[in-house]
């Protein structure tokens, strides 16, 4: 891990003609018109955002482009996962229509991941297709969901049903918003950063068990870093295989495991989804530890690092009752990540060594559930 000292840093996201810069720094919510002016070709935008947000940031964010001249129209929406749905995708695309968004004008999602993939949805499909910037305000969205185009909403059927593949112009990173995040959201958000040490970075892992508490505390220095690294390791995966046909699949390191909770827990505060990517990337150690995978210890050095970071790593830590293990099995068929009825999963060789494991037989993952059940 480079220790170089930097204020604003960049990562490019290389896609040929649809390629974009992230750029991350403290303080950049201000410099947004200034940074932003030359990807609009008409000086007016609609800004979609949530209530929590448009409290704190929107008006910052629009008097920065103001002052240069972009005359921008909120879009504010409720906070919360069940903004992203249907009913919230029309208002929001009905909103834009209002704000007179024609289709070479650009949108801007102000917020976390819910605004960020609804927003992102609305511009995919808004007269065919308009252009976005992410400017995200949330720890996950700075390390995840802004990089990398997935957008989308929920359906009745499950998470992220409803979407399509639509990168962003431009994202804009200002560690300084992270301010006012509160404490349990950006421990969420952390769970997404250690991910990226976990699945391919052994050396950023390490790092992060150095200095993880300052990245928590608000060290600027390191707040910077480990967003930087995470954006440059996404944007890598997402150069690589844009449409998830293959390495980017990695990503979903835990993902199987925890949304199988959150379906569960009904994608509610008794568990956010970065505290349910915690439980299952444990629980991937831990099944990959069960299979023989990796060498014993690993799972243990994982859960030490995530109760760092105050967050959840086994079934025990969720208060309230569960589905038995053959009910939470069923939910991660329904998965979006299960083909022909085998389950993918993302398992581990070690820590930096997560490898794509198709056809897990689901009698091993019954057993290893009614363990981890039985331990709860
Ligand atoms: N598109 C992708 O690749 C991708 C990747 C990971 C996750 N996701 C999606 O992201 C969503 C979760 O995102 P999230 O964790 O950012 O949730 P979120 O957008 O709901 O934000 C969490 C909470 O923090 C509040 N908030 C946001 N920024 C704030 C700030 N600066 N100060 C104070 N409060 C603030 C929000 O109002 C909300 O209440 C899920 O829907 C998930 O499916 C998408």
């Amino acid at each position: 891990m480079n220790t170089t000292e930097f204020a604003h840093a960049s990562v490019a996201v290389e896609l040929g003609s649809r390629s974009y810069e992230i750029a991350i720094g403290e303080g950049l919510l201000k410099e947004a018109g200034k940074r932003l002016r030359p990807l609009f070709k008409r000086p007016l935008t609609a800004i979609v955002t949530d209530s929590h947000v448009a409290g704190l940031h929107l008006e910052a964010l629009r008097a920065s482009l103001a002052s240069a001249g972009i005359d921008s129209k909120p879009i504010v929406l409720p906070a919360g996962e069940a903004t992203k749905s249907y009913r919230h995708l029309a208002d929001t695309c009905d909103g834009l229509l209002a704000a007179g968004i024609e289709r070479r004008d650009l949108v801007i999602a102000l917020g976390g991941g819910v605004i960020g993939d609804l927003a992102g949805f609305a511009a995919a499909i808004l007269r065919r297709g308009v252009d976005f910037i992410q400017i995200p305000t949330t720890l996950l969205a700075q390390v995840d969901s802004s990089v990398g185009g997935k957008t989308g909403i929920n359906s009745a059927h499950g998470k992220n049903l409803i979407g399509a593949f639509h990168q962003p112009r431009a994202v804009l990173i200002d560690i300084a918003l992270l301010d006012t995040l509160p404490g349990r959201e950006l421990a969420a958000g952390y769970a997404e950063v250690a991910k990226y040490g976990l699945l391919g970075d052994a050396e950023f892992f390490a790092w992060l068990e150095a200095n993880g508490a300052s990245i928590l505390s608000g060290d600027a220095q390191a707040r910077i870093k480990a967003i930087t690294r995470s954006c440059e390791m996404k944007a890598r995966i997402v150069a690589e295989d844009e449409t998830e046909t293959g390495v980017r699949a990695l990503l979903n390191l835990g993902h199987t495991f925890g949304h199988a909770l959150e379906a569960a827990t009904g994608y509610s505060s008794r568990l956010l989804h970065g505290e349910a990517v915690a439980i299952g990337m444990a629980q991937a150690f831990r099944f990959s530890e069960k299979l023989g995978l990796t060498p014993t210890g690993n799972a243990a050095r994982v859960e030490r690092h995530l109760r760092l970071a105050k967050l959840p790593t086994r079934l025990a830590d969720l208060a309230g009752s569960l589905p038995e293990p053959r009910k939470l099995l069923e939910i991660m068929r329904q998965d979006k990540k299960a083909v022909a009825g085998k389950l993918t999963f993302i398992l581990v060789h070690g820590v930096g060594e997560a490898f794509i494991a198709r056809g897990v037989e689901e009698k091993d993952v019954l057993e290893f559930l009614a363990e981890e059940q039985a331990q709860a």
